[in-house]
């Protein structure tokens, strides 16, 4: 039987950033020395964080914008040293999954003598990093659930990998939730964002590594947005409130299970064909739901909170929100080379993701899934 545990002090409403002073005033006197990372120096120009920055405040703040996405190995490296001798106390990650990530790895390497990025490699591939500083995650995009989950995806291109910085010491201090700061995203990001965290609390309703309070956050997550998500369209303040609020809720279901099969396959799409990962996700969804089903305990709760009643239906749902919002709807929309499909499929099983699935993944049963998404004639609109 597995058990639960998730220790982030979440906050989570409109305007809720206005906590943070509140929060880093428990912080002791000799320990305010405070990094705030950003993916735009226009998110640092909100009133709370340029009150913190401010010349003269109680706190010494520095700040950061780190404008990739996918952070890499050497990317992480760079940050590390070009803020080790600041040496902060805490670390705000103000920005989408990448800048989170960032955010806490930096917490994990504080403490490291790094000689430079083959080390960086050794080290998390090592495991046991103890983070010397606390973070506090505040999400923009409402998706990756990274504020409320202990570990951080670090790309390595170079060696054709992806590697997971993990320590179930470094969760958050806690995580800020504001949907305001959503608002005014581009409609495909915020789409993608929201299929990304549907993603997160489906594989974690049927992860061999679930337990009872991750399949219950999972369902109210998946309800929360899918009930939503055609509001985003329309850019209201209450259809990005759900959207985060349902994100929050699967990043606490699957900060206890981790992903499957979907996560699994669609890592090398990232990396060979740059599709972002919240839509290769969605795109692999509705396949894997089809395969997975005999294996779902109570799948007729996961249909109900999906709003659909078969995995051909949920391809055509997903396909609908995908090309409403100008993003393409298969492999081949997206530039896929068919002759790579059996390639991409024998990368597909990854290590903690696809072991985790509830039916076993194989290369073929892999290339048929990317087989059954690859043509737009296989995913019709529906609108
Ligand atoms: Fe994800």
């Amino acid at each position: 039987m597995n058990c639960y545990f998730n220790p982030v002090q979440t906050i989570q409403g409109p305007g809720c950033l206005a906590r943070l002073p509140e929060l880093l005033h428990k912080l002791p006197q000799d320990q305010r020395r405070v990094l705030v990372i950003a993916w735009s120096e226009e998110a640092l120009q909100h009133p709370v964080l340029a009150a913190l920055l401010a010349p003269g405040c109680e706190f010494e703040g520095r700040s950061l914008v780190f404008t990739a996405s996918n952070p890499t190995v050497e990317q992480l490296f760079d940050t590390w040293e070009s803020t080790r001798d600041f040496a902060p106390n805490v670390v705000i990650g103000v920005g989408g999954g990448t800048i989170l990530d960032v955010a806490k790895s930096l917490c994990c390497l504080y403490g490291c003598p790094l000689k430079d990025t083959d080390d960086l490699r050794a080290r998390i591939a090592a495991g046991g990093l103890k983070p010397a500083a606390r973070w506090i995650g505040v999400p923009t995009t409402a998706g990756t659930g990274s504020e409320v989950t202990c570990w951080a995806t670090i790309w390595d291109p170079e060696q054709d990998a992806k590697r997971s910085l993990e320590s179930k010491e470094n969760y958050a201090w806690a995580a800020l939730v504001d949907p305001e700061l959503a608002q005014g995203m581009p409609v495909r990001l915020a789409v993608s964002s929201a299929l990304d965290a549907v993603a997160h609390a489906v594989e974690s309703y049927w992860a061999r590594s679930t337990n009872a309070v991750s399949r219950a956050l999972a369902l109210e997550a998946i309800r929360t947005i899918m009930g939503n998500i055609d509001d985003l369209f329309s850019g209201s303040i209450e259809a990005h409130d759900a959207m985060a609020r349902g994100s929050m809720l699967a990043g606490l279901a699957f900060s206890n299970t981790k992903t499957t099969a979907c996560h699994s396959i669609s890592y090398p799409l990232t990396m060979h064909y740059g599709i972002p990962h919240g839509a290769a996700v969605a795109l692999l969804l509705a396949p894997v739901l089809a395969l997975n089903a005999p294996a779902v305990q109570d799948p007729d709760a996961l249909m109900d909170a999906l709003g659909v009643n078969s995995a051909a239906m949920l391809q055509r749902r997903i396909a609908g929100l995908l090309i409403r919002s100008a993003q393409p709807a298969s492999l081949e929309g997206w530039g896929v080379v068919h002759s790579d499909l059996a390639h991409l499929a024998g990368l597909g099983i990854t290590k903690g993701r696809a072991d985790n699935n509830p039916v076993t993944l194989t290369p073929d049963c892999i290339e048929a899934m990317l087989e059954s998404i690859y043509c737009m004639d296989a995913v019709p609109c529906m609108r």
